[in-house]
């Protein structure tokens, strides 16, 4: 994975549109539910982490180092900052309660390797809550967003506009108990190790 000084130092600037257009709300709808030892995954600048107000402790991981200093400056009480890819999670198996990945499996590099490894640190009753944004169901947009992401790529430190994200969800084996269509391009969701714990609950 490389790292992107010029994404790393545009990110909270270029988010503030996409938070303000609702994205925030997204934020908190996903991090409102994590509960006991969380971990996030890809935490950029760490815009999530002012809303971990039910968690006992954070973990979070962050390959890029300079996305990883910007996240730095936001750490508070009780949480921990680790530079690691989300394929090669440092912690051993059954360690969190919650695990959290926002607008990141369209980046990571293996995103099936990455699932697998939500999976093996989750606890068997934890759940994983994320806000992706997945390929577009219909078709003209999958359409569009599949001939934009090589130059996308490209300018937006690695996102994928044409990931089937889900998919690797499903693949590595959780299973997904709710999802929630924000608009033709976000998707919001739970999903557990077991059925036992794959109940709705995202949106409550
Ligand atoms: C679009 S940003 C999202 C940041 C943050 N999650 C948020 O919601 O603002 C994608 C993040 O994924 C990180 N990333 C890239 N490759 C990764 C990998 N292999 N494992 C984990 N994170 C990765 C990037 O460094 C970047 O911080």
């Amino acid at each position: 994975m490389s790292a992107h000084l010029f994404v790393a130092s545009l990110y909270d600037a270029l988010m503030v549109p996409a938070d303000k257009l609702g994205f925030e709300q997204v934020r908190r709808m996903v991090t409102r539910n994590a509960k006991g030892k969380v971990l996030e995954i890809g935490a950029g600048t760490g815009l999530n982490f002012k809303h971990f107000d039910g968690a006992d402790c954070v973990f979070a991981t962050e390959p890029d180092p300079y996305m990883l200093s910007h996240a730095a400056s936001r750490l508070r009480d009780c949480s921990a900052l680790t530079r690691a890819i989300a394929e090669e999670l440092p912690f051993p198996d059954e360690s969190f309660d919650t695990v959290v990945s926002t607008l990141t499996f369209c980046t990571i590099g293996d995103p099936l390797k990455a699932a697998e490894e939500v999976k093996r640190v989750l606890k068997p009753d934890g759940c994983f809550y994320f806000a992706e944004h997945p390929i577009a169901e219909k078709r003209i947009l999958a359409k569009a967003e599949k001939i934009a992401t090589p130059v996308w790529k490209i300018l937006a430190g690695g996102c994928h506009l044409d990931r089937d994200i889900l998919s690797y969800f499903k693949s590595a084996g959780l299973i997904i108990s709710e999802i929630i269509r924000l608009d033709s391009f976000f998707v919001a969701g739970k999903a557990a190790k077991s059925q036992a714990y794959a109940k709705p609950g995202l949106a409550a």
